[in-house]
């Protein structure tokens, strides 16, 4: 049998991370990932950094690209009844937030990983988790090449997403699910030309809501609401750039145009599992929370999780203290529901739910009035898309 103190089951910014801030305080991890080093590499994801995660990312010397290449915005607009309005971050907090790709993150991720040696395993099949209410846990999974392996861990760390295997390893009954579905998806498109705003444009449309958010000076990443079952063949590139220009048509701007590099549509759901904890389990990041992206907040959690979760398991492992360890879901748990509460606020306030009326339609814009013109309600705002408890 194989040994590590810390054995990651997923290769998504939670895993990775994890893994790195172990190493940098001495703690070793194998970490297991069923997907190519290419696909975690490209999958397309989130795109907007809090000021807390940007902090995180230099203390541990993952900023070069990322304060080279990352863009640096100090609010938003907000696009209602043909009027856009902007809300400064900086003005309202004394914070701003920074554009830079998911992708980005997890290529540093891999390259530094790789280059201080990590056992870093791709394309494993058949991964599971066992004796977990014992301090041995185990880490099965075959490699590449098809050989087993039964690793016995400290601690093991569920960072394997929503559709992972950790979660569900955890006995039937012990985990509390809340959840919410929401009648709606995302169609979300990479486009090879120049973004046409400064920052981003959230837009509420009769049609629906509309996002214009962007990856770099010369590549922009724009969002529709599309109903929840939509097909993505039944949108050619024509038909997505009619629809955006429909939506965020306001006279004397233009919203620029180019080749499609990729589009996909993504389900919105709201859902927390607790405790984030079963035994030596530990889950983090998407695993454990999802949220709808219209607060820009799964990635956010998902760094802030592990950030907390390495230094618990120094304390634990290194130190023998468990208390950092106890308290770590119910802490994680408080900004979870904020990010959750605040996602689902965002979300109710933007998107056009399927047969609205008028009452709905009302209470929306005047909520949209109200964070535009009052600066108590743009502070809320702004207070928790820069990142309430992770500054
Ligand atoms: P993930 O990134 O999901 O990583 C989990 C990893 O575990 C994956 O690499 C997966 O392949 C691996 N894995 C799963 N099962 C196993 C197994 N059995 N064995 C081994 N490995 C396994 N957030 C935003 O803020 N803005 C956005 O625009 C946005 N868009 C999104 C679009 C999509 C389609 C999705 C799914 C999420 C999006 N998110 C967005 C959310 C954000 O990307 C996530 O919150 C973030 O990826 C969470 O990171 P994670 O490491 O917890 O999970
Ligand atoms: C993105 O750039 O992908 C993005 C930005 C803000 C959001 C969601 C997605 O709220």
């Amino acid at each position: 049998m194989e040994r590590a103190q810390v054995g990651i089951v997923g290769a998504g910014p939670a895993g990775l991370l994890l893994s790195h801030l172990l190493s940098l305080r001495g703690i070793d991890s194998v970490l297991v990932e069923n997907r190519s080093r290419e696909y975690c590499e490209a999958r397309q994801r989130a795109g907007l950094l809090e000021q807390g995660t940007v902090n995180l990312l230099r203390e541990v010397g993952l900023n070069e690209r990322m304060d080279k290449e990352g863009l640096d915005h100090g609010g938003i607009y907000l696009q209602f009844a043909g009027e856009r309005h902007h809300l400064d971050f900086r003005d309202l907090t004394g914070r701003s937030v920074t554009i830079w790709a998911q992708t980005e993150i997890v290529k540093d991720l891999i390259k530094a990983r790789l280059a201080a040696d990590a056992d870093l395993n791709f394309e494993t099949t058949d991964v599971s988790v066992a004796d977990l209410d014992t301090t041995v846990p185990k880490l099965r999974f075959a490699d590449k090449s098809g050989r087993r392996h039964e690793v016995a861990c400290d601690v093991i760390a569920g960072c394997d997403g929503f559709h992972g295997i950790c979660r569900e390893s955890i006995p039937h009954g012990l985990l509390s699910v809340a959840e919410r579905g929401y009648p709606y998806s995302w169609l979300g498109i990479l486009a090879s030309v120049a973004p046409s705003t400064d920052e981003l444009i959230y837009c509420r449309h009769e049609n629906g809501f509309a996002l214009h958010s962007m990856r770099s000076p010369h590549i922009g990443r724009l969002y529709l609401q599309v109903p929840a079952d939509e097909d993505i063949a039944d949108w050619p590139d024509d038909r997505i750039w009619a629809e955006l220009q429909r939506r965020f048509a306001l006279p004397g701007w233009d919203l620029k145009e180019g080749p499609i590099a990729e589009k996909a549509i993504s389900p919105m759901r709201s859902f927390v599992a607790a405790p984030m904890r079963y035994g030596r389990l530990f889950l983090a990041g998407d695993a454990a929370h999802i949220v709808p992206p219209t607060g820009a907040k799964g990635l956010n959690l998902a760094i802030a999780d592990v950030s907390l979760l390495a230094s618990a398991l120094v304390r634990l492992l290194a130190d023998g203290d468990p208390k950092p360890a106890d308290a770590y879901s119910d802490e994680c748990l408080r900004r979870v529901w904020r990010a959750t509460h605040f996602s689902w606020w965002m979300t109710s306030m933007l998107h056009i739910e399927p047969g609205q009326d008028s009452f709905g339609a009302e209470l929306q814009l005047s909520q949209l009035r109200y964070v535009t013109t009052s600066r108590a309600a743009a502070t809320t705002l702004a207070e928790n898309y820069t990142g309430f408890y992770n500054n």
